[in-house]
C-alpha cells in the first residue's frame, strides 16, 4: 500500500493523525516514518508539519529511523523494575547481541527500552510491536524470539 493509498482512506481531520502514522510505519518493513512523507501527512490533515512531528516526538513507539521488523520495548519504568526488567533487558541484549537502540544484523529486531507500557499489573512487561506481553520469564522470551523469527520466515 502506497502513502498515497493510507493518506485517501481517512478523513482529513487531525483526530486520524495516530492511524495514519500507524499505516505508515507499517508500510516498509521498517518500522519507520520517513521524513519525507511527513509533510505529506501535515498537508492531508491541515496541520503544521511541526505538530505531526510533536506527535511522533511523544508516542515512543514511532520512530524517523529505520528499525528492525519487529521492535521489542521493554518496559523500564519503576514497577517493572522492581519485578526483574533489568535482568529481562541484558537477557535480550545477549541473545540479541545488540544494545539498547540497535537492530540485529539480520534486520529482524530493534530493542528498545520504554516507559510505562500500562501493564504494571503484569509487570515485567514488553511490546512487540503492537503485541503486549506480561509476567516475563526469560524462558517466555526465548519462546517469542523463536516465535517472532519463525514468523518472519
Ligand atoms: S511499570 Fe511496566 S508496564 Fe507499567
Amino acid at each position: 500500500m502506497e502513502v498515497d493509498t493510507i493518506l485517501s482512506k481517512y478523513p482529513r481531520s487531525k483526530d486520524y493523525l495516530l492511524e495514519i502514522l500507524h499505516d505508515i510505519q507499517n508500510l516498509s518493513g521498517k518500522n519507520f516514518i520517513p521524513d519525507e512523507v511527513i509533510q505529506r501527512v501535515a498537508d492531508h490533515l491541515n496541520v503544521k508539519k511541526a505538530q505531526v512531528y510533536g506527535v511522533i516526538g511523544y508516542y515512543s513507539m514511532f520512530s524517523t529511523k529505520p528499525r528492525g521488523k519487529h521492535v521489542i520495548r521493554v518496559c523500564a519504568s519503576p514497577i517493572c523494575n522492581m519485578m526483574g526488567s533489568c535482568n529481562l533487558l541484558d537477557f535480550l541484549k545477549q541473545k540479541l547481541g545488540v544494545e539498547v537502540g540497535e537492530t540485529t544484523a539480520d534486520g529482524l529486531f530493534t530493542l528498545e527500552a520504554a516507559e510505562c507500557l500500562g501493564n504494571c499489573a503484569a509487570a515485567p512487561a514488553l511490546m512487540i510491536n503492537q503485541e503486549m506481553f506480561g509476567n516475563l520469564t526469560p524462558g517466555m522470551i526465548e519462546s517469542l524470539l523463536e516465535h517472532y523469527s519463525k514468523k518472519s520466515k
